[in-house]
């Protein structure tokens, strides 16, 4: 299949290049910085940018699916920019008469109370759903891997302090899936019929909590940490808080911390085990593979 890649440059992006090179599928690798970015070989690349439709002339044309991986967490104005560059991509898919997309989106426990990250995740599913092609979403938590962003925040905690006032999310559960799961999952779907138009959580084997993780993160690098939730922190605090304990840009940060009160695991009916079984990573040997690059 000639399959394009929307985001070819990211962390899960360019991760996903080698696996489709590998599974025998041909790829262009599409985002701003396509052509200065080092794929390889076979891989065609094409620089545009969502944000600015003149470079969009030809995205789609015969591309038999799409992997849809944008977000623009750095902009205040992420969900604007978001539901826009989305109806353009799924204009341009359409009228190309693309398949199949695919689009790894976020899980929330409650969909009632959503942060504005993960509104704006499902903000992007409901305007792609409206496509003339077969949509498949699948939702991740935190993705372990080396350079995800939501990985760095919980590895820069446990750098910082041995002692760590956290706010109280810490104890949330959630259920992150390694960066291997997540890529083997996005790949076998294009060849399972049955996923043509479904939403389907993926996960790691077993749930976890902030705390948890932070705990098992803290121990593979021989570090110990004494974490202390506190039962409210003000806003203030908060961002000031994020601003000492981690690197990751702070316009990311913040959303994804917002995120973080909610419980975030695996629904067990909308599990894409339950279609394509894999034998997944375990968190330990997740963390310990991201730690060690
Ligand atoms: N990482 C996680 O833990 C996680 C968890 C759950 C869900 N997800 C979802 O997985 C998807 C991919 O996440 P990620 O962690 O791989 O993100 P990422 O590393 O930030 O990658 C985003 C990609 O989008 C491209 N991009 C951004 N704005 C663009 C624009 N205006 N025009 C063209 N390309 C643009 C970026 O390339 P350039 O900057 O070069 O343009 C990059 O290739 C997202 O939908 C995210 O919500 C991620």
């Amino acid at each position: 299949m000639r399959v394009l890649i929307v985001g070819a440059t990211g962390f899960v992006g360019s991760r996903l290049v080698e696996a489709l090179l590998e599974a025998d599928h041909e790829v262009v690798a599409f985002s701003r910085s396509a052509n200065s970015a080092e794929f390889p070989d076979g891989v065609e690349p094409f620089e545009g940018d969502l944000g600015d439709p003149q470079t969009l002339e030809g995205l789609c044309e015969g591309v038999d699916a799409a992997y849809y991986l944008i977000h623009s967490l750095t902009a205040e104005n992420f969900a604007e920019l978001d539901r826009t560059y989305a109806r353009r991509f799924r204009e341009r898919a359409s009228a190309a008469g693309v398949d199949r997309v695919v689009y790894l989106s976020g899980i929330s426990g409650d969909e009632r109370d959503l942060s504005p990250h993960l509104a704006s995740r499902r903000e992007v599913e409901s305007v792609l759903s409206a496509g003339e092609f077969d949509l498949t979403v699948l939702r991740a938590a935190i993705i372990i891997g080396t350079d995800s962003t939501s990985f760095r925040i919980v590895d820069d905690l446990t750098d910082r302090l041995p002692v760590m006032t956290v706010p109280k999310w810490v104890r949330t559960p959630c259920q992150p899936v390694a960066a291997d799961d997540a890529i083997t999952y996005l790949v076998d779907v294009l060849d399972a019929e049955a996923t043509r138009g479904g939403t389907y959580d993926i996960g790691a084997p077993s749930v976890w909590s902030y705390q948890s993780l932070l705990r098992q993160t803290a121990d593979a690098k021989g570090k110990r940490v004494l974490i202390v939730p506190v039962p409210v922190m003000s806003p203030e605090l908060s961002s000031y808080w994020l601003r000492l304990t981690t690197d990751v840009q702070y316009a990311i940060a913040r959303p994804l911390v917002e995120s973080m009160r909610h419980p975030v695991t695996v629904d067990p009916e909308r599990d894409l085990q339950n279609v394509i079984p894999i034998d997944r990573t375990p968190v330990e040997r997740a963390i310990d593979r991201a730690l060690t690059g």
